[in-house]
Formats: structure tokens, C-alpha cells, sequence
């Protein structure tokens, strides 16, 4: 399947923002989705502010979905069950790009939130049966996502339950400078990322910064 366009559901917010950026600054056609039409249209005048080539619009979630080849979910949790539940028929079979990191604030102090699924991203299948739900990229920090001039320098950790959609997404991925993609097993394992984004905005709130993740001791592609 060609990927040709990226669909970011709630692409007004500093995360879709950025990836679409990104994505742009590396050939991709955007649709930037939003619940205000006119808040998308700003949006992509800002993306095309900052990539001058870019290829962007910006349109209701509804109409985003159906020009997206893939769906990029950039929303807070709070809005993911309801937002996937009046997207579900126009996504159908699309394969799906989970970022949601559910995180509440306790006293400030960042905390992954129980999801009764496991994860935002199994909550997001559970709710699509027919799409590939792949979750990633929730441990780009989304100013450093709008840096679009500087490489990105980190990993991102990728879980699918769908291999080709699966691989698709890590090659999406490493088109954005500076990344590696990492296949971090089953959708089962999304949990995972998603919880350590709260214990990176934990150290961001620590040291004052705007970490990101990379593993070592991988130097080869995946054995078996
Ligand atoms: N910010 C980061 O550095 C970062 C890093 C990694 C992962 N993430 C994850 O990426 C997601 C987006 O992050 P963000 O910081 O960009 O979030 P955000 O600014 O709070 O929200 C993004 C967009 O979602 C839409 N939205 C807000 N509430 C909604 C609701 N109840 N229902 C449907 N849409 C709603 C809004 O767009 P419209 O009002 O235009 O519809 C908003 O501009 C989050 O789940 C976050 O956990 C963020």
C-alpha cells in the first residue's frame, strides 16, 4: 500500500503539530483534523509557515479521516473513547496511529491513568475492530517535534499486532531525521509506552527539560 497521506485527529495541539511537521518537511501530504474547521486551517497555515513545500490542509476530523491513507490519533485520552466512537465508520480497515498517552496530573506530579482495556491503543482496537491500531511516538516531546530543522536524535518504539502495518509505521517513522524505529513487540505491550511517558514528563518537570528516549545495544534489525 502506498502512504501518500497522513490524517492527524486533533493536529491542532502541539503533538500532531509536530509530527505533521515533520511528516510534511519529509514529503508527506498532511490533512490536519480538528473539531474546528477553522481552527485546522490554522493549523496548516502554521505547518506551511514553518515547511514552506509542505503539502497541508486543514479540515474537520471527519472529512480528515476519510482523505488520510493512515490516521494519526493526537487527541487526550479524555476525548479518545468519544472521539473514536463517531470516527469509527469513516475509519473502517485504515490502519490507525495511537499516540494518546493517558497521564493525569496528581498534585502536579505527572501519573499514568489505569486504562480498563490495558491502553489507550487497545481501547482504540477494541473500539476498530476492522483498522490496524499500531501504537507510537509517544516519547516525542512535541517541542522538540517542532524544531523542525534539527534531527530528532532518539528511538521510537513501535507496538502492533498487525505486521505490515506494523513495519509500515517504523518506516514512517525513520523518514522523520534523526529517528530510529523499534519493533517493541505486540499491541499487548502499548501499556508499557504509554506509562513511561509519565515518567518522562516526571524527569521533564525534574531537570527542567524535554527528554526523549533511546535504547542501546541494538545493532542489528530483529532476530526471528
Ligand atoms: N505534547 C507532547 O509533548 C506529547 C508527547 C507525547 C505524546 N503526547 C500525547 O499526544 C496527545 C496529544 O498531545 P497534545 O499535547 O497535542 O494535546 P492537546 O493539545 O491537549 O490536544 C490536542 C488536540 O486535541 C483536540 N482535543 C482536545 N480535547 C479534546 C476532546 N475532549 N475530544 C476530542 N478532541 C480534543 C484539540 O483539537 P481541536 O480543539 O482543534 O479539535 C487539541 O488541539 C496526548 O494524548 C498526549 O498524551 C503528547
Amino acid at each position: 500500500m502506498t502512504v501518500e497521506v497522513l490524517a492527524f485527529i486533533g493536529g491542532t495541539g502541539p503533538e500532531g503539530l509536530g509530527l505533521a511537521a515533520r511528516f510534511a518537511a519529509a514529503g508527506h501530504e498532511i490533512v490536519v483534523g480538528s473539531r474546528s474547521p477553522e481552527r485546522a486551517r490554522q493549523a496548516a497555515d502554521s505547518i506551511k509557515a514553518r515547511v514552506p513545500q509542505a503539502r497541508v490542509a486543514g479540515v474537520a476530523n471527519q472529512e480528515a479521516v476519510r482523505k488520510g491513507d493512515i490516521v494519526f490519533l493526537t487527541i487526550p485520552f479524555a476525548g479518545h473513547r468519544d472521539t473514536l466512537e463517531a470516527l469509527a465508520s469513516a475509519i473502517g480497515g485504515k490502519t490507525v496511529v495511537d499516540v494518546v498517552a493517558p497521564v493525569s496530573f496528581e498534585d502536579g506530579r505527572p501519573t499514568a491513568a489505569a486504562v480498563p482495556e490495558g491502553s489507550a491503543a487497545q481501547q482504540a482496537q477494541a473500539l476498530l475492530p476492522k483498522a490496524q491500531v499500531v501504537a507510537a511516538f509517544h516519547h516525542l516531546d512535541a517541542s522538540r517535534l517542532a524544531r523542525v530543522e534539527q534531527p530528532m536524535e532518539t528511538d521510537v518504539l513501535v507496538c502492533g499486532d498487525d505486521r505490515a502495518a506494523k513495519e509500515m509505521v517504523m518506516a514512517l517513522a525513520e523518514k522523520i531525521e534523526g529517528v530510529r524505529a523499534l519493533d517493541a513487540g505486540p499491541l499487548a505491550n502499548s501499556r508499557y509506552l504509554e506509562e513511561f511517558t509519565a515518567l518522562l514528563l516526571s524527569l521533564n518537570k525534574t531537570y527542567k527539560a524535554h527528554t526523549s528516549l533511546k535504547i542501546v545495544g541494538i545493532r542489528s534489525g530483529p532476530k526471528g
